[in-house]
């Protein structure tokens, strides 16, 4: 959705610090979609996507069972529009993260609450919703069917100004912008619309139901007075992607400063004219290391964190424009004197490590004295319901206020037969700077 531009929202916002360059739609411009009187029968059966084998299209398969709510907290979800996510391409084509075959895809999607959970929820029957499926290793909650499995804690009711298409786009990007701010940056978002506050909420959560590879990301990756806060500085190679644009609407309104890279040719226009996802400091990426250059050049040793969503080569090029071991005095960073040499380790009390966190991939080897590398823990948003909840919980206010917007939508497919056509493109690189959409 295209939200007007430069307008300040009439309603309040209570209780929030939302930084002034945010422009809120007017709640008179965001248009109703229509509430859904249809009566809800369930099918035994249903039209799925099935993988066969890696490096082979889907097939569309008529008569496969609808799947079936188990515990407590599931809900069935009749999809309604699919976001296409590149994982679902990349992974029959290099044959990675598919546990089982055959194989359903598909990892965010919209739809209508077709069965409501046992347990007391926020989700009512024939709520419009958006799911978030990155539980990639349970088939009932891929979206390639037309009926879906999802815990509550992974569903977002969908304010009423959103299409159905407009919901599909941002599940997963939203996920792992929030968790990679959150968790892996300890930026701490309960000052906007009573968001979470990652970095305390899993230290309450006991240890042993942090699945143990990522533990140490969960707990140990980032001491208490490095977190990120207000005026420091993010930077975000590869800012076309989804994930780039969540990350920065979310970092926006912590109030930190933005700067991406990206291909200026392609995107320069599209991403400064954005109220939403416009940055402080926009880099042409077409040659890296003036990218670096630019960066170094202008930040003088204040960019300790980045988040890379292109792959281990632009990873490496993040990694030399961050500057490990500032002193913590605020000073210091400010006038960008040099830092002491040697840089202490991330864990001292008086310096400030850098943190680059990898979407797609990391530098090679370990990371160089006073920085750290980061995976984002995925996982935790399906694992632990406490974050699930608390993330879903928050983006429906986001989304309520219009403090978050959706991707733009480059391109609406028609019917899950489409599919296979759509991933094409997206092998393509057709789809760019937005989300492609099937409408089921
Ligand atoms: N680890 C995690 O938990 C996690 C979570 C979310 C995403 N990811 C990963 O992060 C990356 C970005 O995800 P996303 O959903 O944000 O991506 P996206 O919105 O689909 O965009 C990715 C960008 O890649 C470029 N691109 C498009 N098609 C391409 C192709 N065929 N080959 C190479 N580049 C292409 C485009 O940028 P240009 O036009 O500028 O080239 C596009 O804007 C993906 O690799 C995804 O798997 C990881």
């Amino acid at each position: 959705m295209s939200l007007p531009k430069g307008k300040k929202h009439s309603s309040k916002v209570s209780a929030t610090t939302i930084p002034s360059d945010i422009a809120i739609p007017p709640l008179e411009d965001l248009k109703v979609q229509d509430a859904v009187e249809e009566p809800l029968i369930t099918p035994e059966t249903q039209r799925v996507l099935l993988l066969h084998a890696a490096r082979q299209p889907y097939e569309l398969i008529r008569d496969y069972p609808v799947p079936q709510v188990q515990g407590d907290h599931e809900v069935l979800v009749r999809t309604e529009a699919i976001g296409l996510n590149p994982i679902d391409w990349k992974a029959p084509d290099f044959n990675f993260a598919i546990p089982s075959l055959p194989y359903i895809s598909g990892r965010e999607l919209s739809g209508l609450v077709v069965q409501s959970p046992k347990a007391t929820s926020r989700l009512q029957l024939k709520d419009r919703v958006l799911v978030i499926s990155t539980d990639y290793r349970d088939l009932r909650k891929a979206a390639y069917q037309e009926y879906v499995v999802a815990f509550d804690y992974n569903t977002v009711r969908l304010a009423a100004h959103l299409s159905f298409e407009e919901g599909s786009t941002l599940g997963v990007a939203f996920v792992a912008a929030a968790l990679a701010l959150g968790v892996c940056m300890g930026v701490d978002f309960s000052s906007i619309l009573d968001g979470p506050d990652l970095y305390t909420l899993i230290r309450q959560i006991p240890s042993e139901s942090l699945a143990p590879d990522i533990r140490d990301e969960c707990l140990a990756s980032i001491a208490s007075h490095e977190r990120a806060t207000s005026g420091d500085w993010l930077a975000v190679w590869g800012g076309s992607s989804t994930s780039a644009n969540l990350t920065i609407q979310l970092a926006k309104l912590a109030g930190l400063k933005t700067l991406t890279i990206v291909d200026k040719a392609k995107h320069g226009l599209r991403l400064t004219d954005h109220h939403a996802i416009r940055t402080d400091l926009l880099v042409d990426s077409h040659d890296p290391q003036r990218a670096v250059d630019i960066i170094r050049g202008n930040l003088k040793g204040k960019l300790r964190f980045g988040i890379d969503t292109r792959g281990r080569e632009s990873a490496s090029s993040l990694l030399q424009a961050l500057a490990p071991g500032n002193l913590s005095s605020p000073s210091a960073a400010q006038e960008g004197s040099p830092p002491p040499s040697p840089p202490s380790t991330p864990h001292d009390s008086t310096r400030l490590g850098a943190h680059l966190i990898g979407l797609t991939g990391l530098p090679k080897g370990s990371a160089p004295e006073g920085t750290l590398f980061h995976a984002v823990p995925i996982k935790l948003f399906h694992e632990v319901p406490e974050v699930g909840e608390a993330l879903c919980a928050w983006l429906e206010r986001l989304l309520e206020k219009g403090l978050v917007v959706p991707p733009e939508i480059i391109d609406v497919e028609q019917g899950l037969e489409s599919v296979n056509r759509g991933l094409d493109r997206m092998r393509k690189g057709e789809i760019s700077g937005g989300k492609l959409v099937v409408k089921v």
